[in-house]
């Protein structure tokens, strides 16, 4: 028999060779954090997704036994393990998309910004490999704190000179799944017809449902509008006390993740009118960094598009959200320049 990786390469040449036939090319993914709870079910979804052409799946531990398991389906994607840092630049070269879910999940009790002293550094060291071997890739940040990890990432990027803003974009797509599902459960519709804008950031208050903005177009109670805000705010905090322990979430979080690098990938096809919730560099607001609607294409982040009319209830929320973030960020740029 020839060594797996000699049959490897002979299938992916026979695969190219079918695709210049007339079948469209895939993209090259990368998961780092790929044997965590987000991981595994995210390597699960994007193996199943038709524009990944090879899935790279990298982590500190586990990283051949997720690999060999994913690898049995018979999808599309050819898919390849790295473990450990020594292969992180292996497992970096030539993505097109790199989704970052490393780090560590929080218990009971705890903030978002309380897993910033370990997530910072796996941030910092993972974004530091992308600059060597992917600097043009666009890169997704699911670690927490979200609206740290993010700043985090582009500062790494502009000190390496190869920081493009339109690259780089934080996931707050559970957030927006999340708003959708509670949505529609209070009007009684299907949670596939809904479509809630949730703008600001990824920790509590920072996390700002546009309500006033629901597509289809509809209106809520006083008392709606305050449960309907706090659960979509408290939703993490919600599972992560329903796990008692055990972690946060990591299937919902998965499928969001999924969803969105599919709006990544086709964006980057040339596909049109790809609107997704997203944690940017913006001009939005005075912030630095805002999570809004962001129109995507070919180069990552086409379009950021304004917040639109907010309401006396949103505007105040809005005031709210700022203030955590722009400590949030600044907290994430002084990591780096420390
Ligand atoms: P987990 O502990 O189950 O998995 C994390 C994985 O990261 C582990 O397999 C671990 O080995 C790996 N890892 C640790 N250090 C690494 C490194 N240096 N390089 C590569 N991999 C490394 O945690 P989880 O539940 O999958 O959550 C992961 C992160 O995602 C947490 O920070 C969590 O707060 C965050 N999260 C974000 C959102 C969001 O909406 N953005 C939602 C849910 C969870
Ligand atoms: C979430 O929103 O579920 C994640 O940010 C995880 C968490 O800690 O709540």
């Amino acid at each position: 028999h020839p060594p797996v990786s000699q049959m490897e390469e002979t299938s992916l040449l026979r695969r190219a060779n079918c695709r210049s036939k007339g079948g469209a090319s895939g993209f090259k993914v990368a998961i780092l954090g790929a044997a965590g709870g987000i991981g595994q079910p995210l390597a699960l979804l994007m193996k199943m997704n038709p524009l990944v052409s090879v899935l790279h799946l990298y982590d500190v531990v586990n990283a051949p036994g997720v690999t060999a398991d994913i690898s049995h389906m018979n999808t599309g994607a050819v898919v390849r393990g790295f473990l450990g840092q020594p292969q992180l630049e292996d497992a970096l070269a030539g993505m097109d998309l790199v989704i970052i879910p490393a780090g560590v999940p929080r218990k009971p009790g705890m903030t978002r910004d309380d897993l910033f002293n370990i997530n910072a550094g796996i941030v910092k060291t993972l974004c530091e490999g992308i600059v060597k071997c992917c600097p043009k890739a666009i890169v997704n940040v699911i670690s927490n704190p979200v609206n740290s990890t993010v700043p985090i990432a582009a500062e790494v990027f502009k000190k390496a000179g190869t920081y493009d803003s339109k690259r780089l974009l934080g996931v707050t797509m559970l957030d927006v799944v999340r708003a959708n599902t509670f949505v529609a459960e209070v009007l009684g519709i299907d949670p596939r017809d809904v479509n809630v804008p949730v703008v600001g950031g990824h920790a509590g208050v920072t996390i700002l449902p546009l309500l006033s903005q629901v597509n289809p177009p509809c209106s809520f109670t006083p008392e709606e509008i305050s449960y309907l805000t706090n659960r979509i705010q408290n939703g993490g905090t919600e599972v992560v006390e329903a796990k008692a322990g055990a972690g946060s979430a990591t299937l919902s979080m998965a499928y969001a993740a999924a969803k969105f690098a599919d709006a990544c990938l086709r964006g980057l096809r040339g596909d049109a009118g790809v609107v997704e919730c997203s944690f940017v560099a913006s001009q939005v607001t005075e912030l630095p960094f805002f999570a809004s609607k962001v129109r995507l294409g070919r180069c990552g982040v086409e379009e950021v598009l304004p917040l639109g009319p907010l309401n006396e209830f949103e505007r105040a929320g809005l005031e709210k959200a700022k203030k955590e973030l722009a400590v949030s960020i600044q907290k994430g740029v002084s990591f780096i320049h420390k």
